[in-house]
């Protein structure tokens, strides 16, 4: 059994999140009052909110050095364990002159009445102490965590121009101390055992609120946590907290819910299996009619889904145009070609999960059948539905692939058969579906030939063109041929040179262009192999190409 550190999380119901953390102990007093400098004789009244029209300031008087420092703080009022409330601490710093016969302090916050106070000073004292820096400070004003708070200092009388302005942010629940102590921020703690082969999470609750029942469920967290089951319910007599909740997926929004069972209760969230991000990219789907592929996160996440071609090495080759973003809705790519080697990535963070719905061949559209015949590779394209393909035989030499690219239709379960004729050594095939919008490339070399007659090979299919093509002799092939063979090498200049003009320069290109090489063929014969690389429709990809061979 997997053992869970006890862990507190966000606070459902306060909206915390956690940036205004504070960790630090607040200062706790008994009771609420009015401390003035020494000397100073202090008298507190409520005041008025609406205060007469302000008088110009008095001689002497500069308006803005009255208000030296005005300090907000939050301090605890206890009357005992878990009975503790937030009150503000207002702390005046003011220069007295004899014009001034007190502070008046208004406080206001959404959705409440404005509180104002007036402090003055007794004409003695007043005049003892004119000149002087005095401090006034009164800590009786009740808030709420993470309450905002106003604020506005005048003089008494209220002279133009001597106003403090400021707001304040109060503590909010993820406080350790309001955590423990404010009723409205007692949630309780919940610590939990996984027990992954029985799928149950062992809870226990401490540092409840005192005197009330506690509940406890499962839930999957979105905008809201939705319940997945019956509440369970520790009464507050039990002596040893504790339940046992069965769960059914290990999903990272799966979440722990406790709360006391008062109005309102705040709660506490704890998300044993947040981490694993992996079990979210399953329940993938496949419409074999609409060629959509689809899929919904059952949790909310943040991550990039592409479409991809995985080569043999366990890479996946991102497909062009086939990225999309998941929060929480569902994606789909339609016109997929159901191939095995067609994938999906997620990228969620730093880290990414490969899925290939499609890789045990259930849905899989088409297939090259080859067969060996007399030391020759016979291929045949068949398909269970019509489809239209391109197939490119291209060569390589060492300087560079040349390809020919031609579309070809199949008829649905008609095999079609590719003539392919002549030195074939070092030359592949790719094969791509057409009629759909994301499809695998794929790649089969053709075995190497031991024949030394002509190096050319010819391709023609035998239903849908009648084109047959030269392709540009490979340089292991050459050595001791060329000489032979010098008016083949004028037509395929001539050849050559009408194609670069075709593909706008594409061979010249190509050339020069690493990532157009095809991958190295095999030196083995290799049956059934098969080379994947990404899109290629002409010789002028410029991704780099990618090699699987089975
Ligand atoms: C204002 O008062 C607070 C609390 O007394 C103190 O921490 C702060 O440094 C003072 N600021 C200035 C500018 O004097
Ligand atoms: C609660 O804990 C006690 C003691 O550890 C244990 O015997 C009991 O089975 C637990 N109850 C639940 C519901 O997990
Ligand atoms: C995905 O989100 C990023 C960042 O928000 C944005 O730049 C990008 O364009 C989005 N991509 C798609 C395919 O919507
Ligand atoms: C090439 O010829 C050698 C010897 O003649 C033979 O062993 C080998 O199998 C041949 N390879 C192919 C691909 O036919
Ligand atoms: C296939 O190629 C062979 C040899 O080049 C040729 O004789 C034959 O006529 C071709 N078949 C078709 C159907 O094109």
């Amino acid at each position: 059994m997997i053992v869970w550190a006890a862990l507190l999380m966000s606070h459902c119901c306060l909206g915390l999140n956690g940036a205004a953390e504070e960790n630090s102990g607040l200062e706790r007093i008994e009771k609420c009052g009015t401390r003035c400098s020494q000397g100073l004789d202090c008298k507190t009244k409520p005041d008025n909110w609406f205060p007469p029209p302000c008088q110009d300031p008095a001689e002497g008087l500069n308006p803005s050095s009255v208000f030296h420092n005005i300090s907000l703080s939050t301090v605890l009022s206890c009357e005992g364990r878990q009975k503790c409330s937030l009150r503000l601490r207002i702390k005046t710093t003011l220069q007295l002159t004899k014009s001034i016969h007190g502070v008046s302090i208004c406080t206001a916050t959404a959705g409440m009445m404005v509180n104002c106070q007036m402090f003055t000073f007794k004409r003695a004292s007043r005049k003892r102490m004119s000149g002087k820096q005095v401090i006034v400070e009164n800590d009786c004003t009740d808030i709420s965590p993470s309450q905002y708070v106003q604020v506005t200092v005048k003089t008494v009388p209220n002279y133009c121009d001597v106003t403090w302005k400021g707001t304040y942010d109060a503590p909010e629940c993820t406080n350790e101390d309001l955590r423990n102590n404010v009723p409205e921020c007692i949630t309780g703690r919940i610590s939990y055992d996984v027990n992954p082969e029985r799928k149950e999470l062992s809870v226990t609750v401490s540092n409840m609120l005192e005197d009330h029942d506690y509940h406890l469920r499962l839930c999957h967290k979105d905008f809201i946590c939705v319940g997945t089951g019956a509440n369970t319910l520790i009464k507050k007599g039990e002596p040893v907290k504790n339940a046992t909740l069965p769960y059914s997926r290990p999903l990272p929004c799966l979440c722990i819910e406790g709360w006391s069972t008062v109005m309102d209760a705040p709660r506490v969230q704890v998300c044993p299996f947040k981490d694993r991000l992996e079990d979210l990219w399953s329940g993938i789907n496949f419409d074999p009619l609409e060629e959509t592929l689809s899929w919904k996160p059952v949790c909310p996440v943040t991550a990039v889904v592409v479409l991809c071609q995985k080569r043999e090495d366990g890479v996946c080759v991102d497909l062009p145009h086939a990225y999309q973003n998941v929060s929480r809705e569902k994606i789909s790519f339609s016109k997929v070609d159901p191939h095995p080697q067609l994938c999906m990535k997620f990228t969620a963070g730093s880290q990414s999960w490969i899925r290939c719905p499609f890789v045990n061949a259930r849905f899989q559209a088409w297939e090259m059948i080859v067969t060996r015949q007399q030391g020759q590779e016979d291929i045949e394209m068949l398909s269970q539905i019509t489809a239209t393909f391109s197939v490119g035989l291209c060569a390589k030499s060492e300087a560079s692939t040349v390809c020919d690219t031609h579309t070809m239709h199949v008829t649905k379960h008609k095999a079609v058969g590719l003539n392919l004729t002549g030195e074939l050594c070092n030359s592949c095939l790719q094969v791509k579906r057409l009629d759909v919008k994301f499809s695998a490339t794929v790649i089969h070399c053709l075995e190497q030939s031991n024949q030394s007659s002509l190096p050319r090979a010819v391709l023609s299919s035998r239903a849908s063109w009648d084109l047959s093509w030269v392709v540009v002799p490979a340089g292991v092939c050459l050595s001791g041929i060329i000489i032979n063979t010098l008016l083949l090498h004028v037509l395929l200049t001539v050849y050559q040179r009408k194609k670069q003009k075709r593909n706008g320069g594409c061979i010249s290109e190509k050339q020069t262009d690493p990532d157009c090489v095809v991958p190295v063929l095999q030196t083995q014969p290799v049956l059934h192999g098969g080379v994947l690389i990404p899109d290629s429709p002409q010789c002028g990809n410029t991704e780099k190409a990618n090699l699987i061979s089975d």
